[in-house]
């Protein structure tokens, strides 16, 4: 790009990138990035201050570099979620799952190796594979959004990269990968000595089965995971990873030392210790999810079937940027995922989503 100084030694394949980003646009109503649209129950809002005080005192110090209690909570709510054992050897914990996935980057990308996943789907993947200088594989999904199991299964074996993306539900379409699929392609992965890492952000939005159960049969399959959707704790930055212990082991090699403030864990052990509290809207949000699709419904346009807090919705006529315009004239933000003829709008309060479908009901027009 021309406008890097020339003094600066970039690396030249980062000379295209600009930095990953939503708009940020203050005074609408927000519906587009999968926010959790529910502010922290003030049972737990007065918690986290109580718990932060006491941190307080001994903030000249640096934090538990290996954040054995956090993990250790973490482990016992994985166990509650997903009915599988897990202990804190199982568990690594970073500033959002994005970190979990750099992290599994630097162990077990790099130059030299390839990254498989199958697209649309996170645009972070790609980005993380390309900062780390490891060759992106596109592994293309289906017209409605689905993995052709037999498909990715050749290509793995084609392709035999270092690490392979699943992500279920998947991000931007909300579609599931059932466990059986997730199992032929971790068979696939292993007999190319591949890490499966299977994306989990949304979990706890769906019915299906995670991944996690797979982890005893197949140790190369890991999930990652997030404080800050089900939790509505994206403002913290709490991710994590749920693996083999060897696969811990790599990203504590990997990790910068002390990379979790003691803040962060502090916030984060109080928010575990009121799982359900913290996740009293998911009901709510599953149930605004289907008044969403009946709206969008309605005025003839539709939705793929989501598992998660959001919606990928499609139908209108005019070009997918003109419909967002037209969305945000109305003071209401939703994502342009950059996939013509769909946007993605994010399930928000009750309020929130009137205002959504009022707006939808004109745009239709
Ligand atoms: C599929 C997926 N994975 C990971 C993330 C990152 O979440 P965080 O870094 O907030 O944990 C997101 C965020 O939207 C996502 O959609």
């Amino acid at each position: 790009m021309s406008t890097w100084p020339s003094w600066l030694p970039l690396r030249a394949e980062l000379t295209t990138l600009s930095p990953y980003g939503a708009p940020q646009i203050s005074d609408v109503v927000q519906l587009n990035t999968n926010e959790n649209p529910f502010t922290l129950p003030v049972e737990v809002q007065s918690a986290i201050v109580t718990e932060i005080k006491e941190v307080a005192a001994s903030l000249n110090r640096y934090p538990d570099r290996d954040a054995v209690r956090l993990r250790s909570k973490l482990a016992q709510y994985i166990e509650a979620n997903t009915g599988v054992r897990t202990s804190v050897v199982n568990i690594w914990a970073a500033n959002g799952s994005n970190e979990i996935l750099q992290t599994i980057f630097l162990a077990c990308g790099g130059s030299g190796r390839k990254a498989l996943g199958f697209t649309p789907s996170y645009s972070v993947h790609p980005l993380i594979a390309k900062i780390t200088s490891t060759t992106w594989v596109e592994g293309k999904r289906t017209s409605d959004f689905t993995i052709d199991i037999a498909v990715a299964i050749q290509q793995i074996l084609d392709e035999k990269p270092s690490l392979i993306f699943i992500t279920t539900p998947n991000n931007p379409s909300g579609t599931c990968t059932s466990l059986s699929d997730v199992e032929k392609m971790a068979q696939a992965a292993g007999t190319v000595g591949a890490l499966l890492v299977v994306d989990e952000a949304y979990a706890e939005f769906s019915d299906e089965r995670s991944a996690i159960a797979l982890i005893a049969k197949y140790p190369h399959v890991i999930s990652s995971r997030t404080m800050s959707k089900a939790f509505a704790f994206a403002g913290v930055r709490v991710g994590y990873l749920v693996a083999d212990p060897a696969v811990i082991d790599a990203a504590l090699v990997t990790r910068l030392p002390y990379h979790l403030s003691a803040l962060t864990q502090a916030a984060a052990e109080v928010a575990i210790d009121h799982a359900s509290l913290m996740q009293r809207g998911i009901k709510e949000l599953i149930s605004e999810r289907d008044v969403l699709v009946r709206g969008i419904k309605s005025v003839g346009w539709s939705s793929l079937e989501s598992s998660a807090n959001f919606l990928l919705f499609s139908g209108f006529a005019r070009p997918a940027k003109e419909i967002w315009q037209e969305f945000l004239n109305k003071g209401i933000l939703i994502r342009d995922v950059g996939l013509e003829g769909y946007l993605r709008v994010t399930v928000g309060t009750q309020a929130e989503n009137q205002r959504f479908l009022t707006a939808l009901q004109e745009i239709a027009q």
